[in-house]
């Protein structure tokens, strides 16, 4: 019997709208869940279009050509996105992620960061306004987005064999590329700039050592990170994945690494420097070293759906609260409610079943709700 994936179609807008809470508040700069975690960080994601088809995130058998993906006037507008990023920052949010899909493939981009970078927390500082790409339109974008006011950028690179690129990226884009973007990024004065390659066992493994020596003495941070059981789409399976030791283990071999002990708590990286001065990498292990215990984090869909986890099957519409007219000191106070009851330890809860399989199967889609 095929296995039919869950349509983007079904799974947008899986979230009612917040109910308001019967008293309303000022917020007051700082929020904390059920496990004392702050809401430092917000995810919005700007589209859940891409150009690639990454095999680990939008298998092209799922987002093919028949796959509906949301019509323009779901999307939060720019004056939607801005009106909630500041009820966010108002509680204390002081990091913003652009995601995707592919958040560059959104028109106008650089409008919307200008606004954001306008934005302070309520002591007055700039936030911290970065974004994830897959390095495809950043030759091109870099200049504008410096230009508007992006201070940093992740770019995803997963090998830098070309066969293997397009065989994970499944849409023929060449490195050079994506290796091209970075320059240009790098040279239009975009700030510690972080590389993202998701490894998967038996695919781009044997990339781990040349990745890691190609970057080493560079001003990109590699970071690598264990292929996670996001989604419902990617079929993933434990044996996939290659745990972060490992990955050490095998650059450690030919160019020594420590590890760095400082760090901020809700870092999903954890750091390594190579021992001849040559730098350091990244290791998120999000599969064998659970991190939920520091989760600051809140993630925007593209339609305003707000998800407290990434492995959430279920968010809360904010969009429609918004659309409904309620105040800002609703919606805040809404907010306020919500996060203070987030219990979510995803990751935690699966490395703690001994069969490796997880707990829910009906996630959403990573390529929805941003990375
Ligand atoms: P920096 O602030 O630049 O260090 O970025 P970051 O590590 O917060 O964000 P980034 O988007 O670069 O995260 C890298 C990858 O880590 C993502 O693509 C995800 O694969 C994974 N990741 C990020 N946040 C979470 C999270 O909250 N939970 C889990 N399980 N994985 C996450
Ligand atoms: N496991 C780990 N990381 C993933 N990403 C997408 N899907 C997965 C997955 N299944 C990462 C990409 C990119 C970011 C958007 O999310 O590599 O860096
Ligand atoms: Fe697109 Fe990024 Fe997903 Fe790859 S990982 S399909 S580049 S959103
Ligand atoms: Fe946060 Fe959920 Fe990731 Fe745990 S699994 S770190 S709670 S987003």
């Amino acid at each position: 019997m095929s296995q039919k994936i869950i349509n983007i179609a079904n799974i947008s807008q899986q979230g009612a709208a917040p109910a308001l809470p019967p008293v309303l508040e000022e917020p007051s700069g700082s929020l904390l869940d059920m496990r004392s975690r702050p809401l430092q960080d917000l995810r919005i994601s700007l589209t859940d279009r891409c150009n690639f088809r990454c095999v680990y995130c939008m298998p092209r058998s799922i987002f093919d050509k028949d796959h509906a993906f949301l019509p323009r006037a779901s999307l939060l507008s720019f004056e939607e996105i801005i009106r909630i990023t500041k009820i966010f920052v108002a509680h204390g949010v002081s990091k913003i992620r652009l995601t995707g899909g592919e958040p560059l493939l959104r028109k106008h981009i650089e409008k919307l960061i200008e606004q954001l970078a306008q934005l302070k927390t309520p002591d007055g500082r700039l936030l911290d306004l970065t974004l994830t790409t897959n390095g495809s339109l950043l030759g091109k974008k870099a200049q504008a987005l410096k230009d508007a006011g992006l201070t940093r950028v992740t770019v995803s690179l997963d090998s830098l064999d070309d066969a293997t690129f397009k065989r994970m990226n499944d849409a023929d884009f060449p490195v050079s590329d994506v290796l091209e973007g970075l320059a240009v990024a790098h040279d239009v004065g975009l700030d510690s700039i972080k590389i993202n390659m998701v490894v998967k066992n038996g695919l781009n493994d044997q990339e781990i050592v040349p990745m890691a020596r190609y970057f080493k003495d560079s001003p990109f941070i590699l970071r690598f990170i264990e292929y996670m059981d996001v989604g419902a789409s990617n079929g993933w399976q434990m044996n996939e994945v290659i745990p972060s030791a490992e990955i050490v283990k095998r650059i450690a071999a030919e160019m020594p690494l420590e590890k760095v002990l400082a760090g901020n708590p809700s870092d999903t990286a954890e750091r390594w420097r190579y021992l001849d001065g040559g730098g350091e990498i990244g290791l998120i292990s999000s599969v064998t070293q659970a991190f939920c215990h520091s989760c600051v984090r809140a993630r925007i869909s593209t339609e305003g759906v707000l998800y407290t986890c990434l492995f959430a099957s279920s968010g809360f519409d904010l969009r429609s609260l918004m659309r409904d007219g309620k105040s800002d000191l609703e919606i805040s106070s809404a907010l306020a409610h919500l996060w203070r009851a987030r219990n979510d330890r995803y990751s935690e809860l699966r490395s703690a079943q001994t069969d490796g399989l997880a707990p829910s199967s009906r996630k959403i889609e990573m390529s929805y709700i941003g990375g």
